[in-house]
């Protein structure tokens, strides 16, 4: 069965979501679509941090601005766990580019472009335990019970 699988995701919302007061209405909206929240916390990315988190960018025309605006602000990373977690968090925050998102996802409520887009999401299960291990440490890691 094809979402039976619980996976971790992670989850940030960036300094955009921050700056406008978003937090509470976006974990709403995470938390509605069914997550459960294992770790969360504000922090301040240094350049060198944000840079080490989107490494694999590194080269892209975007990367500077990417690196600029991710340390430009405190962000709010969150571990996430749900069957299915990856694909399902994609799908709720929508397409990179708002322009492109779907109605109702994350990105196209409250992102203004492709750059400031509110929310990161984890590209796949392995990503998303490596990107949870980048901001939080296993004891940090709270599971419901
Ligand atoms: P994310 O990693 O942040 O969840 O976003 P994503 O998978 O939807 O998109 P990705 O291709 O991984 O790009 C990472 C982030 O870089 C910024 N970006 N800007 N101006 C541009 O053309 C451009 N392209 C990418 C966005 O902040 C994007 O989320
Ligand atoms: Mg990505």
């Amino acid at each position: 069965m094809e979402h039976t699988v619980v996976e971790r995701t992670l989850a940030i919302l960036k300094p955009d979501c921050v700056r406008k007061h978003l937090i509470g209405e976006v974990v709403a909206r995470i938390e509605k679509a069914g997550f459960t929240v294992l770790a969360m916390k504000k922090v301040r990315l240094s350049k060198e941090s944000a840079g080490g988190f989107y490494a694999v960018h590194k080269g892209r025309p975007f990367y500077d601005g990417l690196v600029e605006f991710m340390s430009s602000g405190p962000c709010v990373p969150i571990a996430l766990e749900k069957e299915n977690a990856v694909a399902d968090y994609r799908t709720l925050i929508g397409a990179t580019d708002p322009k492109d998102a779907a109605p109702g996802t994350i990105r196209k409520l409250f992102a203004d472009n492709k750059g400031e887009n509110i929310v990161h999401g984890s590209d796949s299960p392995e990503n998303g335990l490596s990107e949870i291990n980048y901001f939080f440490s296993s004891k940090e890691l709270i599971e419901v019970g």
